[in-house]
């Protein structure tokens, strides 16, 4: 996605942003371009208490002087504030490319509202991943094989030439779902193997998606998905 779309996105999304509120800050390139709207926003005098799901977004929520709870902390979210990886025609999403799924998952969990920005290429008819699996180290042989077994390509994530490690500690494995007819269920056989944290699969759906093309914002809301509205 463009910077300036991501701009424009995060210009829009402030627009969602109340007084009074706890937000729950994503991670991302386009969640971090909307947190440096909402620290000039606060800068401005706007009060909001952000929840921070990675250890960046905290990092860049602080520089920017944008109060922080820590999830133990706070009794709910108001809204939430996010980027994702792709999402389609029934609104269904997979996050996690930038390896803070689980605490992302958590807070759009709890969140009373969830609003995802998404730039055109985002659309998809059919999720067809990468699915990042969050796995603890020690499972990652029983979990290869499991996916071996089912025939789909799955690739350790590495960063620097090292198995990427997530802010829990955990390995991420990457799942491509090219073969795979139904998302949700396989996302719920991956949950229920011993070791598997999360998974990129976010049940939780969004309540509104805004979209940009060609500089201009479109909100969209399930309805408008499932008539097919928005696809590139
Ligand atoms: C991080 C995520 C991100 O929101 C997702 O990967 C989109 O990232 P970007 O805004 O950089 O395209 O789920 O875990």
């Amino acid at each position: 996605m463009y910077e300036q779309d991501k701009r424009v996105l995060a210009e829009a999304a402030i627009k969602h942003v109340k007084n009074g509120m706890i937000l729950g800050l994503g991670t991302g390139s386009t969640t971090r371009s909307f947190i440096d709207v909402l620290g000039k926003w606060v800068e401005a005098g706007g009060q909001v208490q952000g929840v921070a799901t990675s250890a960046e977004t905290a990092e860049q929520a602080k520089r920017l002087n944008i109060p922080l709870l820590s999830l133990e902390e706070a009794t709910h979210i108001d809204l939430v504030i996010d980027g994702i990886d792709q999402i389609d025609t029934q609104f269904r999403v997979l996050k996690g490319g930038g390896g803070a799924l689980f605490r992302e998952k958590v807070a759009a969990l709890m969140s009373r509202e969830v609003l995802y920005l998404a730039d055109a290429s985002k659309f998809v008819h059919h999720l067809s991943g990468p699915l990042p699996v969050e796995i603890d180290a020690f499972a990652r042989p029983y979990v290869e094989r499991f996916l071996q077994d089912k025939h789909v390509d799955v690739t350790l994530r590495e960063q620097d030439g090292e198995p990427f490690v997530t802010n829990g500690g955990h390995l991420i494995l990457d799942v491509d779902l090219k073969r795979v007819q139904d998302v949700p269920h396989f996302a719920r056989e991956l949950k229920s193997l011993t070791g598997v944290l999360e998974t990129g699969y976010f049940e939780r759906q969004p309540d509104h998606v805004l979209t940009v093309e060609q500089g201009q914002v479109r909100q969209l809301a399930h309805p408008d998905l499932r008539d097919g509205g928005g696809l590139v």
